[in-house]
């Protein structure tokens, strides 16, 4: 086949809706110890998004910071991958082209698997770059993670997205070519279209994620991938930053890792940092693992290797490998993102309850959201079942 340009990822953006639960509130409505949750899954806040947040509004906020500094010009695809969607024929991602004045010369699908599906929206993009090393491919991976109220899933909520650029030559991450997948029809999580919050078999989706990790570890050496110790970071989804831990070890352990926990705790740690502030958010997770790993990790990672495990409920999973590439850390926005966490707006118990009570409360009918958000963009309301956004 002859030598190919390296593809990658050029930039990566993150946005996250503008309100948060301390988990502590959580905590304290149920009458339980909060370490449960600071310790025990191993998260501390989640994002909540207000009635004129969704997911439209959260990746036209992310993808904004990849066009302010590369233009919009040769993106002639446009993947957005979620599993909140907001209608069942067209795709979020039209809205998000629409907001951010992109040109008509572009393709523009939403992909859906559960979290896989930014993954799925990836390998897209690879192969349209592999065809044509002229092709830009953007990204854009959103959720808002729901379950019912007084569920053992609501501590596990959150909400974030990433805009990702792919193209020849990438500047951040080239994706290496030999991926591992594993796919098995269960049901661990999933959202009947009749539902606004998931369904959710908690403890079996523990134990699913870990063993398409396993089957997916295993196709992925079996072509010819490398082994455990050429590997740098591991970067999973991260449905609660915990279940990074629990896979790393159970990663560790099935290859016969020499590593002690210290060090296996390394290899993520950085990776973690940000979840821990948003929650899940189920397309995106994986990939704000991703930033919170370029920029939180003290180590220079020029030339390193990240382990990429993305997992779905339902269930399909991918593992794959990258190269962080050198001069990675000048195009990070630290600074921004740590604002864009510190910045959120803390609610109490009684706010976030009637926020989530309400996304329920209006079908079918017209109506106007209030203004709520600082964000750049909003969702305005309905007419005529038409969802209206606007940009600030
Ligand atoms: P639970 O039953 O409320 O919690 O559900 P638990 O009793 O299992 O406790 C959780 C952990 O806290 C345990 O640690 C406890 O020991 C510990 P572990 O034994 O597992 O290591 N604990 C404490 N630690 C310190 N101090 C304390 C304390 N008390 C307890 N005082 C569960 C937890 C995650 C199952 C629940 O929140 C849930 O169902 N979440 C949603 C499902 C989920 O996130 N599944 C993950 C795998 S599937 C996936 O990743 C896909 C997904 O993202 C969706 C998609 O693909 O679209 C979900």
């Amino acid at each position: 086949t002859g030598a190919s340009a390296p593809i990658g990822i050029t930039d990566l953006a993150f946005a996250t809706a503008h309100f948060s639960l301390d988990l502590q509130q959580l905590a304290d409505h149920f009458g339980i110890d909060v370490n449960k949750y600071y310790v025990g899954i191993g998260q501390s806040e989640m994002s909540v998004a207000t009635a004129d947040e969704d997911i439209v509004t959260m990746g036209a906020e992310a993808a904004a910071q990849i066009l302010a500094r590369h233009g919009s010009d040769g993106i002639r695809t446009l993947l957005f991958a979620t599993e909140s969607g907001i209608d069942q024929s067209k795709s979020a991602g039209v809205f998000v082209h629409g907001l951010l004045g992109m040109g008509p010369n572009c393709r523009v699908v939403e992909l859906k698997q559960a979290c896989y599906s930014a993954t799925a929206a990836l390998q897209f993009a690879l192969g349209v770059v592999a065809r044509d090393s002229r092709e830009k491919v953007l990204v854009i991976a959103s959720d808002v993670a729901r379950y019912a109220l007084d569920s053992s899933g609501e501590p596990t909520q959150g909400a974030a997205a990433v805009a990702f650029l792919v193209t020849a030559d990438p500047a951040l991450v080239e994706i290496e070519p030999i991926t591992g997948l594993h796919t098995d029809d269960i049901h661990d999580f999933w959202r009947p279209n009749y539902l606004s919050t998931a369904l959710v078999d908690g403890k079996y989706s523990l134990g699913a994620y870990l063993r398409s990790l396993e089957g997916a570890w295993g196709e992925f050496r079996s072509r010819g991938g490398v082994d455990i110790d050429q590997i740098d970071r591991f970067c999973y989804h991260q449905p609660f930053t915990k279940m990074a831990v629990k896979a790393h070890n159970r990663l560790c352990t099935i290859t016969g890792s020499d590593l002690d926990a210290d060090q296996r705790r390394a290899q993520i740690d950085a990776s973690l940092a940000m979840n821990r502030h948003t929650g899940n958010s189920y397309t995106a997770s994986i990939y704000v693992g991703l930033i919170s790993l370029l920029e939180r990790d003290e180590a220079d990672l020029a030339g390193k290797r990240i382990g990429f495990f993305s997992y779905g409920s339902g269930s399909v999973s991918e593992l794959f490998t990258g190269i962080v590439q050198p001069g990675y850390r000048a195009l990070l926005r630290d600074a921004d993102d740590r604002q864009r966490l510190a910045g959120r707006t803390p609610i109490d118990y009684a706010r976030y309850r009637a926020l989530h009570e309400n996304v329920d409360a209006v079908q079918g009918e017209d109506y106007e959201t209030a203004v709520e958000t600082p964000g750049p963009f909003r969702f305005a309301g309905v007419v005529e079942h038409a969802r209206q956004y606007q940009r600030c």
